[in-house]
């Protein structure tokens, strides 16, 4: 695991859009796994800038997205395929038919997420996989649980999760229940993985992902058997392995 300590939000925007984009750069062709919420939105908005100034270029560049809620559209504005849209593929070159988010209104969720780990499986898994993480540990909508999920899965978000996306809707009641998230095994089969957070609230998570057990009760600390890890964080978000001793 390599871990960058950045000053805050926009320093860590921009490292995770720095690693990105030496990723497209590299493999112009790449398969980029894709997440959403508030961590990623600042990188997205650096690589569209370099989009717009020449620098980058998603032409052929492939793309499939951690998750989504399950009973909203794609044009529904808290979608995470409505949020991709305006964060960042409505704003570059990059072909719509190369980007797969999850379908939350599909009427068979098992043959659904049958199909998309077969897809990513066909593609020799994805080249760089980008996360953030809930204050829970959960990384996509893997939650804490007994045991890890390997396949992409329909999930019954969890209270805190529900909280915390609660900010984004006009009442809690609003927020879906459920999500279909990539599972363990797509993330993990990842050629590099990115895992961005920012945020004193983020700080209990990190640090036991980072130095806590590898355990289904924090489930991003199944990366620290994934031999390429990059982990970019702020101040905040580092607090708690700071105080812990850690070093970067
Ligand atoms: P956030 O969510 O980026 O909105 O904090 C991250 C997550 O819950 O995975």
């Amino acid at each position: 695991m390599r871990i960058y300590r950045e000053k805050d939000y926009e320093a860590m925007s921009r490292r995770a859009a720095q690693i990105i984009a030496a990723e497209i750069v590299h493999n112009p062709a790449c398969l980029l796994g894709l997440a959403t919420g508030s961590t990623p939105e600042g990188a997205y908005r650096y690589l569209v800038d370099w989009y717009k100034q020449g620098l980058l270029s998603f032409k052929n560049v492939r793309s499939v997205n951690l998750d989504e809620y399950v009973g909203l559209a794609p044009d529904h504005d808290q979608s995470y395929r409505y949020f991709m849209q305006s964060n960042l593929f409505g704003h570059v070159d990059i072909n719509p038919a190369n980007t797969r988010v999850p379908d939350g209104l599909t009427l068979d969720a098992k043959a659904f997420c049958d199909e998309y780990d077969a897809f990513i499986r066909a593609q020799g898994y994805v080249d760089l996989q980008l996360l953030g993480i809930g204050r829970n540990g959960h990384i996509g909508f893997n939650e804490p649980g007994g045991f890890f999920v390997k396949e992409t899965h329909v999930v019954d978000l969890t209270e805190s999760t529900i909280d915390a996306n609660a900010r984004f809707f006009a009442s809690r009641d609003d927020v879906p229940k459920q999500a279909i998230s990539m599972g363990m095994g797509a993330i993990m089969g990842a050629k590099k993985v990115l895992l961005c957070a920012s945020g004193e609230e983020k700080a209990d998570a990190i640090c036991g992902s980072v130095l806590g057990s590898i355990s289904p009760s924090c489930p991003a600390s199944i990366l620290q058997l994934h031999p390429d890890v990059i982990v970019v964080v702020d101040e905040a978000a580092f607090s708690k392995l700071a105080a812990a001793g850690f070093q970067a």
